[in-house]
């Protein structure tokens, strides 16, 4: 379904990926890992299509993201839902119209449909009772919650999500995945998370891919990276 190849990217003469190719089948979900500046971000804003390919491509169901035209990448992103590292909601609107602005914007739903989905979304993730709260009132766990709420209202076949449990306690970022997880049963969507819960994130994933130097280290199941050893993946997992 998403398949990226060959894709690189710099930025000033400066090479942060530099030839990647992986695929992932309908339905999967796979855990982007890699050391800090590594390029975890860029790669999922080429799936986004926020930023184009110096070379190689990324290619969903056929469609060439950093090719297509404003029409079809429009249609491509109703498809998709992001959570950007930061969760960032809008500040000046309460958890309630956070999650309902995707909605709003993009769907022709009425009133009382786009309340119904919304209360159902908060219901999921938890949130039941703080609609009216406001981003400055609430804790970093429950933006994270309303962001992830606000990115799944419109049950996205694709979800991005870039570091959901960052700047989280242990318990509350286990939360999140396991969030993340009973949401990917319920939508069934194909999703990449970039991640530093390693071996978190393993219980809730398909497949690990690691980047490093630009390059892909190493793809493989989550028992695969547990059993590896490999020096580089090892200092990485045992931290
Ligand atoms: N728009 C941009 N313009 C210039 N350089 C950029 C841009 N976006 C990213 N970079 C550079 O690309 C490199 C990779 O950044 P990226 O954000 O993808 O890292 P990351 O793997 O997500 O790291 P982290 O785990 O810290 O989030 C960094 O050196 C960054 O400075
Ligand atoms: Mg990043």
């Amino acid at each position: 379904m998403i398949k990226i190849e060959n894709l690189k990217k710099s930025f000033d003469g400066h090479d942060v990926l530099k030839g990647i190719s992986f695929e992932i089948g309908k339905g999967e979900v796979f855990a982007l890992v890699g050391g800090s500046g590594g390029g975890k971000s860029v790669l999922l804003k080429h799936v986004a299509g926020l930023m184009r390919p110096d070379q190689g491509s990324v290619t969903v169901d056929g469609l060439e993201i950093g090719t297509a035209g404003r029409e079809a990448l429009r249609t491509f992103r109703e498809r998709l839902g992001f959570l950007f590292q930061g969760g960032a909601l809008f500040d000046s609107l309460d958890v309630y119209e956070n999650v309902a602005f995707p909605l709003k914007e993009k769907s022709k739903l009425g009133r009382d449909a786009i309340r119904e989905k919304v209360m159902e979304e908060l219901e999921n993730v938890g949130l039941t009772g703080s609609e009216h709260r406001f981003p400055s009132q609430i804790s970093g766990g429950m933006v994270k919650r309303a962001a992830l709420a606000r990115a799944l209202v419109e049950e996205p076949e694709i979800m991005l999500f870039d570091e959901p449990t960052t700047g989280l306690d242990p318990v509350t970022g286990q939360s999140i995945l396991t969030l993340i997880d009973s949401c990917h049963q319920r939508l069934s969507f194909t999703g990449i998370i970039v991640t530093h819960e390693i071996p978190k994130v393993f219980a809730i994933v398909d497949r690990v891919v690691m980047l490093h130097d630009g390059f892909l280290k190493a793809e493989g199941t989550p028992a695969d990276f547990s059993e590896s050893r490999d020096p580089v993946i090892r200092a990485f997992l045992d931290g």
